[in-house]
């Protein structure tokens, strides 16, 4: 609960939440810093209609396509007209919000892991080399870096704001029920 709480408090000081989030790393683990294993890996236990189908609610979101979103003729026009000279998939400030680990350190990414995967699971609940492996054990899996969100909606719009070019509001209710994939209750 107190991590909860902390996980909720440490984003609603948002200076962005990625630097931030890189702090709470640090501080709980000294020097080490927690590698990228990639959604595949994730969805290997999180794909069950017991488990909840993480895999497939998030394959077929939009955060899937994030990268692929900068790829386009459209996103290549919003970088120029912001005065960006490279294309929207080199530009480090669209990458930002749309993928995980362009900023990362080759040896901390995974061989599965995948930056063309955009808005992936580890992008919201944390790089998981370590923690996937006691995830049973919540409390050890968030010392070893699985972020859980108190304030859903202050993380989400860390990205979902008017910093965002293309940004037309955020209902959160409505936002939320579109990638909703926590685990049924009956099996908890
Ligand atoms: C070896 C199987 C396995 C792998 C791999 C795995 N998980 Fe899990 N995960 C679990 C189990 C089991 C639970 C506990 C489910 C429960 O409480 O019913 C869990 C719980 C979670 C929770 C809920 C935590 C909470 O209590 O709020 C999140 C979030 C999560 N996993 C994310 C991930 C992510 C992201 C990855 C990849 C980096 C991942 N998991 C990889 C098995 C796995
Ligand atoms: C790391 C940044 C980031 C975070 C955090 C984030 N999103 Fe997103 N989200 C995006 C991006 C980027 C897109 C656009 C993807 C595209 O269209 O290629 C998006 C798109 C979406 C869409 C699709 C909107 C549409 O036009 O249909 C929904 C729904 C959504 N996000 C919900 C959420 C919710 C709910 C949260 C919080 C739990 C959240 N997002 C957190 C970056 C983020
Ligand atoms: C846009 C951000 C975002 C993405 C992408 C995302 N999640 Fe989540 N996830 C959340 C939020 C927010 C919650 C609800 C609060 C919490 O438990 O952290 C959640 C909840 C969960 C839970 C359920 C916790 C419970 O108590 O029932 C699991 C399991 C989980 N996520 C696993 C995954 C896996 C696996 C992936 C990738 C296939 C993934 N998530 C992708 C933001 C995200
Ligand atoms: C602050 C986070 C953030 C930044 C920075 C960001 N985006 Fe996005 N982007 C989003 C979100 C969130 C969405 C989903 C639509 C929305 O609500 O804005 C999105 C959607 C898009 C879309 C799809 C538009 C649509 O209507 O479906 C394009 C194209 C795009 N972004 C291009 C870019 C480019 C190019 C850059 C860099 C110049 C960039 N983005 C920087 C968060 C961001």
């Amino acid at each position: 609960m107190l991590h909860r709480l902390i996980a909720g408090s440490i984003l609603l000081g948002s200076i962005g939440f990625f630097s931030l989030t890189a702090n709470a790393q640090d501080k709980d683990t000294g020097d080490k810093k927690f590698g990228y294993v990639g959604a595949e890996r994730c969805g290997m236990c999180h794909k069950t209609e017991k488990q909840g189908k993480q895999l497939s609610i998030w394959k077929e979101s939009k955060h899937s396509q994030a990268y692929k979103t900068l790829q386009s003729e459209e996103a290549d026009k919003i970088a120029k007209d912001k005065g960006f000279t490279s294309k929207a998939a080199d530009t480090k400030e669209c990458l930002a919000c749309h993928v995980s680990g362009y900023d990362v350190d080759a040896s901390l990414k995974g061989a599965k892991f995948k930056m063309e995967d955009g808005v992936q699971c580890e992008t919201c609940h944390g790089p998981g080399s370590e923690y996937q492996k006691v995830m049973k054990n919540r409390d050890e899996a968030m010392a070893k870096g699985l972020v859980v969100h108190k304030d859903k909606e202050k993380f989400c719009t860390g990205c979902h704001n008017s910093k965002s070019p293309t940004f037309k509001g955020f209902d959160y209710d409505k936002y939320w029920a579109k990638i909703s994939h926590m685990i049924p209750k009956d099996t908890k």
